[in-house]
């Protein structure tokens, strides 16, 4: 915590909503560790955003489990870290509220999220689906926060937090820092093993078309064995060739090797000899990382001694902010004494 001053601070959030994928892991995870020692971090778990469509509670239970350790795994130190459950801090909720007053439907109606998932769970729009993006702004902005690492699909929702942010700060004076994005290494995007169009995705219905945390060595080299590629044998990147494209991303992402310095090593070689290289290259990594957080999944109690500690500093960090926001609007304080 050495300089905790200087720093600046950082938030990020994945939701505890089941199967992570390795994209998933080159998105968001592999970064932590290194963003730990350069930031002064805020890791949560958005369980209060799983919410949004339907859960099955026990499952909702075991998945947050799982995302803890696996941010252990990954080399979060809790220590240096604020790890914690978003439900376990009120004024995300609490905060929600205040910003749904300066907040419009339109704008939330507008969401690419938002209208991608009314499709997708048709029979669930739910008023806190399309209030996702407010809650998220209330996770960013209760901190200070000035940076918030995020993906492609999340940028709309950060723009609504810089534009909620200012919008509250004219209404009502200086409040919330206005956070910027970070810029996360670009891994190019994964995409599915199977359908090499379309992103690698948990919701695949097809299994072998991603690989998830949870795959163990075998299972990953079996899924890159049959890998999707096309019918020349010619190991480069190329707009015509999406399924080799796509495992040339893949092996560059695991080994820190770049695109070309992967066509040069596998010049001549046969696609299936490439294929059990990009799976060992995967496993290498994944498959101590899923042995590890099975090694933390076993101790619940250190799990919830992990997430009652980073509560405590979260709920501290978040309760300032929160009362300067509930003065500014003109809420009564509770009397003292
Ligand atoms: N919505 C993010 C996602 O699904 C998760 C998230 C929740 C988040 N709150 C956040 C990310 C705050 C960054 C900052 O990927």
């Amino acid at each position: 915590m050495e300089n905790m001053e200087e720093k600046k601070v950082l938030f990020s959030a994945i939701q505890p909503s089941g199967i992570l994928t390795i994209g998933n892991y080159l998105g968001a995870l592999k970064n932590f560790k290194k963003l730990q020692d350069e930031y002064k971090s805020i890791f949560s778990l958005a369980d209060l955003h799983t919410l949004t469509v339907r859960q099955v509670p026990a499952d909702l239970k075991k998945n947050t489990y799982e995302l803890a350790a696996l941010y252990l795994a990954c080399g979060l130190d809790p220590e240096r870290s604020v790890i914690f459950a978003q439900s376990h801090v009120p004024a995300h909720a609490e905060l929600t509220w205040i910003l749904n007053t300066v907040t419009y439907p339109g704008e939330l109606s507008r969401m690419t999220q938002f209208k991608d998932k009314s499709i997708k769970h048709e029979d669930n729009i739910n008023m806190a689906l399309m209030d996702y993006p407010v809650l998220m702004a209330a996770d960013i902005l209760l901190y200070q926060t000035e940076l918030v690492p995020v993906g492609e699909d999340q940028k709309q929702h950060l723009e609504l937090s810089r534009d909620l942010a200012e919008r509250f700060n004219n209404r009502f004076g200086e409040t919330f820092k206005v956070p910027e994005p970070y810029i996360t290494p670009s891994v190019g995007r994964i995409r599915s093993l199977t359908e090499p169009e379309k992103k690698m995705s948990k919701s695949d219905a097809n299994e072998n078309g991603y690989i998830s945390i949870n795959d163990d060595k075998d299972a990953i080299i079996r899924k890159f064995k049959r890998a999707v590629t096309d019918s020349d044998n010619k190991i480069v990147v190329s707009p015509e060739k999406p399924g080799i494209t796509n495992l040339i991303n893949i092996y560059s992402a695991f080994t820190g090797k770049n695109a070309k310095e992967t066509e040069l090593e596998f010049e001549g070689k046969l696609y299936g000899e490439f294929k059990l290289k990009v799976g060992e290259a995967v496993a290498d990594v994944i498959d101590p990382l899923r042995l590890e957080k099975n090694k933390y999944l076993q101790d619940k109690d250190y799990l919830d001694s992990v997430l009652k500690r980073g509560a405590e500093t979260a709920q501290y960090l978040a309760n300032k902010t929160l009362r300067k926001v509930y003065k500014k609007v003109g809420l009564l304080p509770i009397a003292r004494g």
